[in-house]
């Protein structure tokens, strides 16, 4: 690994706030060391429910679209492109920093030595306790298929059990020598309400890339980032919000300026009341996202 990338690394570490289990000899730690931070039945749920920009032209979609009919408040994450000025107030939700509901964030060592792949599920399960059908496992499976499905046209994907791996994995799509910049949603404040009115405090920047990958965490015993990246048009802000509790978020959101080939049923559409086409749809990153940036 070339020198420039060990800071980059620990940066995101600290950025995460993920535990870091950065042990050599990672392999030899016990498994149910990195298990408790999933034991929380509510981000089984939850993480399944909504991936705001696994785009729906995928026909992977991990959204259960049977909750929609009674608003989901984690669906409080999308917005029209118009609506980003200043002035302008919006209910929005972020999920709280809770360290005991974040998976362990595996080195490379240790992940590597963990098979990632739906064929291994059985014996996957048996290294983590985790009972056959069981709500974990379920979810472990439908991660373990949404890393496998291939991209579509123009897409470019990948899964990534440890930063290491990630940061190869940009690279390798943004070009080895690039000057790669990473995008997150920040908490100003110590605590965030989970859902509450923000008011935009500031004109949003727009951040200007040639290409992006984004990456998100699905359910899985330890982190496990799904990222992707897309040749269409999509615009890119850092957002300034204050809530009704005087809680302060920095916020990174993108907007999809072209949807006309997304699935009609993407919950996006539902919760904007548009169609494919028909205008932009925006959306703000939880806090554990990650935006690569090549710009
Ligand atoms: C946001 O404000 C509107 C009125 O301005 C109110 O009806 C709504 O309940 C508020 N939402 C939240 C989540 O506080």
């Amino acid at each position: 690994m070339g020198s420039g990338i060990s800071p980059l690394i620990f940066l995101l570490y600290s950025v995460l706030g993920l535990k870091c289990l950065l042990t050599t000899e990672g392999h030899q730690k016990n498994f149910e060391e990195f298990v408790p931070g999933m034991k929380h039945d509510g981000d089984w749920n939850n993480h399944l429910r909504l991936r705001p920009s696994d785009d729906g032209n995928s026909g992977n979609t991990l959204h259960d679209h049977s909750s929609l009919s009674h608003m989901d408040p984690e669906l409080n994450v999308f917005f029209h492109h118009n609506d980003l000025k200043v002035g302008n107030k919006m209910p929005i939700y972020f999920p709280t920093k809770d360290p005991s509901a974040t998976p362990h964030l595996l080195s490379r060592q240790e992940s590597d030595v963990i098979p990632f792949s739906s064929s291994q599920l059985p014996y996957i399960l048996e290294l983590f306790s985790f009972p056959e059908g069981s709500k974990q496992a379920k979810a472990m499976k439908t991660t373990l298929e949404h890393c496998e499905f291939p991209p579509i046209k123009g897409e470019t994907k990948f899964c990534a059990t440890s930063l290491e791996s990630m940061l190869d994995s940009v690279r390798q799509i943004f070009g080895l020598n690039s000057k790669v910049r990473v995008l997150t949603t920040n908490y100003l404040s110590d605590t965030i309400s989970l859902l509450q009115n923000y008011t935009i405090s500031e004109p949003p920047t727009e951040i200007f890339a040639k290409k992006i990958v984004a990456c998100h965490t699905l359910p899985y015993p330890y982190a496990v980032f799904y990222c992707h990246g897309q040749v269409s048009d999509n615009k890119l802000y850092k957002v300034l919000l204050a809530g009704e509790d005087g809680g302060r978020v920095e916020a990174a959101a993108i907007c999809h300026m072209d949807t006309s080939h997304w699935d009609p049923n993407h919950v996006s559409f539902h919760v904007l009341k548009t169609v494919p086409g028909a205008s932009p749809v925006c959306h703000f990153f939880p806090t554990d996202n990650l935006v690569w940036i090549l710009s």
